[in-house]
C-alpha cells in the first residue's frame, strides 16, 4: 500500500530495523521495519526491498530490543507562552513528547491582549498575552518554530477576560454574541474547540446558558469541549453532570480535564466518579485526560490550603526563596497558620498532595482516559509533571506495577488522544502519517524529575523525530531541529 504513495522518494530516508513496533492504535506489539522519508512515515512492519534502492542517503539504525511509537501527545499542557518564549521546549521533547495541546482549563493567550495578567491567566506567564486573535497566536507560534507541535483551544475564561465587564456575573447576550464570534475566529484558525475552567473564581460565574452558547459555536466547527469541572472536591458529582450537561446541550464531545478526586474525604470516590462517567458515555462522547502524580499544581489558594494535606510552594513573588519548601515548614518559621502563610507567599503556585494513589491509578487504567502532563513551565520549581509525565507512566504504570500492558500506555499518549483531540495524520505508527516518532528503551524508559529535583530529563528516552528531523537524542539532548508547527483540527470532521 505504502509503495504507490513513495514512488519519488526524497533523497535522504531513515531505517529503524528490528524495531519492536507499539503502533498507537491499541493493537499487539510487533517486531518490523519503520521508514522515515520526507517527514512522513513511508513504510511500517515489512518495508519492500525495492523501495529503499531509490533511496540516495539512507540512515540505517539496528533497533533489537528498543520500542518506536508515534511521538506522545500532551493533551493537557499550559505550554502557550512556553512554546514561543523558549521554543527548544525541551521539557516536552525530552519525554518524547512531539505534540503539546494548549488552552486548557480556560486558559489561553488569544484573546487577551494585557502587560498584567491576573491568576489564573498568569499561569501562562506574563509577557506574551498580545494576541488579539487565535489566527495570530497561530501565526507566532509558526515564526516561533518549536520544536514540538502546537495544537490550541480557545479558553473560555480567556472569552470572559475579553468580553465580559463584571466577571462576578454571567455574561449578556451581548457578551455572549461577542464571545461567539470570538469563538468563531478561533475555530477559523484552526483551534481544536474550547476549554473551560469554571473551578477559577474568573470563570465561577458563568451559568449553562453563557457555556452552551460559546460551546455551540465549537459544536457547529465539528470542535470539542474540555472541561476543568467547577468542583473536584465534595461537590464532584454535581460539577460532572454540570459538564456533561454544557456538552449535551452544545452538542460536541467532551472532555473532562485531570480527572482526580481531591481531598481527604474525597478519597476513593473514584469508585462512584468512574461508573458515573461510563453511565454518561453511554449517551455522548466522553473522555479523561489524567496525570500520573497524587499531587495537583495551581495557583497558590488558602482555601485549597487546608492544614492536613502537604503543600508545596512551587513559586511566590513575593518570596520567591520559598520556592520548593512546603507551607507547614514555612508556617512554622514564622510562626502563623499555614492560611496565613500562604496568603502571604500569595500571588504564587503550589503542588497540593492531594489525591490517593488507588483513585490516580483507577483513573489511568479507565478505557476512556488519556495523558495529560498539565505541566506548568512558568513555576520556579515546577511540579515535576512538566519534565515527567509520560516516561513516569511507562516506567510506574505498565513496566513496575503492571497497571497498563505497554500497547495501552502508549495508545493513552497517542492514538486515543489523537482520536479524541481531532488531530488528523498523527498518532499512529502508520503509512502517510506526519513522522513523529520516539524511541525509547523499555528497560530503562523512566521519569528522573521528583519534587525535590523537578527539571530533569527523563532516562532511556533515545531519539525523538518532529516531522520527520531528528530533534533529540539521548547523548546529546536539542539536536536544535525545530520542525514543529501549529496544527489545526481535523476538517473532516467539521459539519459546517
Ligand atoms: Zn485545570
Ligand atoms: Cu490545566
Amino acid at each position: 500500500m505504502g509503495t504507490a504513495e513513495t514512488a519519488v522518494l526524497p533523497p535522504h530516508a531513515t531505517l529503524l530495523r528490528n524495531v519492536t513496533l507499539v503502533d498507537g492504535s491499541g493493537a499487539p506489539a510487533r517486531i518490523g521495519d519503520l521508514l522515515l522519508a520526507g517527514g512522513h512515515i513511508v513504510a511500517v512492519g515489512e518495508v519492500p526491498r525495492g523501495l529503499l534502492e531509490n533511496i540516495g542517503t539512507l540512515e540505517e539504525l539496528d533497533c533489537a530490543g528498543l520500542v518506536a511509537a508515534p511521538g506522545f501527545i500532551d493533551v493537557h499542557t499550559h505550554d502557550d507562552a512556553a512554546a514561543i518564549e523558549r521554543p527548544d521546549m525541551l521539557p516536552k521533547l525530552s519525554q518524547g513528547v512531539t505534540t503539546v495541546i494548549v488552552g486548557n482549563c480556560g486558559i489561553s493567550l488569544a484573546p487577551v491582549v494585557t502587560d498584567a495578567p491576573a491568576a489564573p491567566l498568569s499561569l501562562l506567564g506574563t509577557r506574551e498575552f498580545r494576541y488579539p486573535s487565535m489566527a495570530s497566536y497561530a501565526g507566532a507560534v509558526n515564526t516561533a518554530a518549536p520544536s514540538v507541535n502546537v495544537a490550541a483551544l480557545q479558553g473560555h475564561t480567556a472569552l470572559r477576560i475579553r468580553h465580559v465587564r463584571d466577571l462576578d456575573g454571567p455574561a449578556t447576550a451581548q457578551e455572549r454574541s461577542a464571545m461567539a464570534a470570538a469563538m468563531q475566529e478561533a475555530m477559523d484558525a484552526g483551534a481544536l474547540g474550547l476549554s473551560s475552567g469554571v473551578f477559577y473564581r474568573e470563570a465561577y460565574a458563568a451559568d449553562t446558558e453563557e457555556l452552551v452558547a460559546v460551546a455551540s459555536v465549537a459544536a457547529r466547527n465539528g470542535g470539542i469541549y474540555a472541561t476543568h469541572i467547577r468542583d473536584e472536591l465534595a461537590g464532584i458529582v454535581p460539577a460532572l453532570h454540570e459538564a456533561a450537561r454544557t456538552a449535551r446541550h452544545a452538542g460536541l464531545p467532551l472532555v473532562i480535564s485531570h480527572h482526580k478526586c481531591a481531598g481527604p474525604a474525597n478519597w476513593g470516590r473514584t469508585r462512584e466518579t468512574l461508573p458515573l462517567v461510563d453511565e454518561l458515555a453511554r449517551g455522548q462522547e466522553i473522555a479523561l485526560d489524567v496525570y500520573p502524580y497524587t499531587a495537583g499544581s495551581t495557583v497558590l489558594r488558602e482555601d485549597l490550603v487546608d492544614g492536613i494535606i502537604d503543600v508545596l510552594v512551587t513559586g511566590s513573588r513575593p518570596h520567591p526563596e520559598m520556592a520548593g519548601r512546603y507551607i507547614a515548614e514555612i508556617a512554622r518559621e514564622w510562626d502563623v497558620n499555614q492560611q496565613e502563610a500562604a496568603r502571604r507567599l500569595m500571588p504564587g503556585g503550589a503542588c497540593y498532595f492531594q489525591m490517593r494513589e488507588d483513585d490516580v491509578e483507577r483513573v489511568i487504567r479507565h478505557p476512556l482516559s488519556m495523558i495529560g502532563s498539565d505541566g506548568l513551565p512558568h513555576d520556579e520549581h515546577p511540579h515535576p509533571r512538566l519534565w515527567g509525565a509520560f516516561p513516569r507512566v511507562l516506567a510506574l504504570y505498565w513496566r513496575d506495577t503492571g497497571v497498563l500492558q505497554l500497547e495501552e500506555a502508549v495508545h493513552k499518549m497517542t492514538g486515543l488522544s489523537a482520536r479524541r483531540f481531532r488531530l488528523a495524520g498523527r498518532g499512529e505508527l502508520k503509512a502517510g502519517h506526519a513522522a513523529d516518532v520516539v524511541l525509547f528503551d523499555p528497560k530503562r524508559v523512566r521519569d528522573a524529575a521528583t519534587f525535590e529535583r523537578p527539571a530533569q530529563a527523563s532516562e532511556g528516552i533515545l531519539k525523538v523525530w518532529v516531522n520527520g528531523a531528528l530533534s533529540y537524542t539521548a547523548e546529546a539532548g536539542s539536536t536544535g531541529a525545530r520542525t514543529g508547527r501549529f496544527l489545526r483540527r481535523d476538517m473532516r470532521s467539521s459539519a459546517g
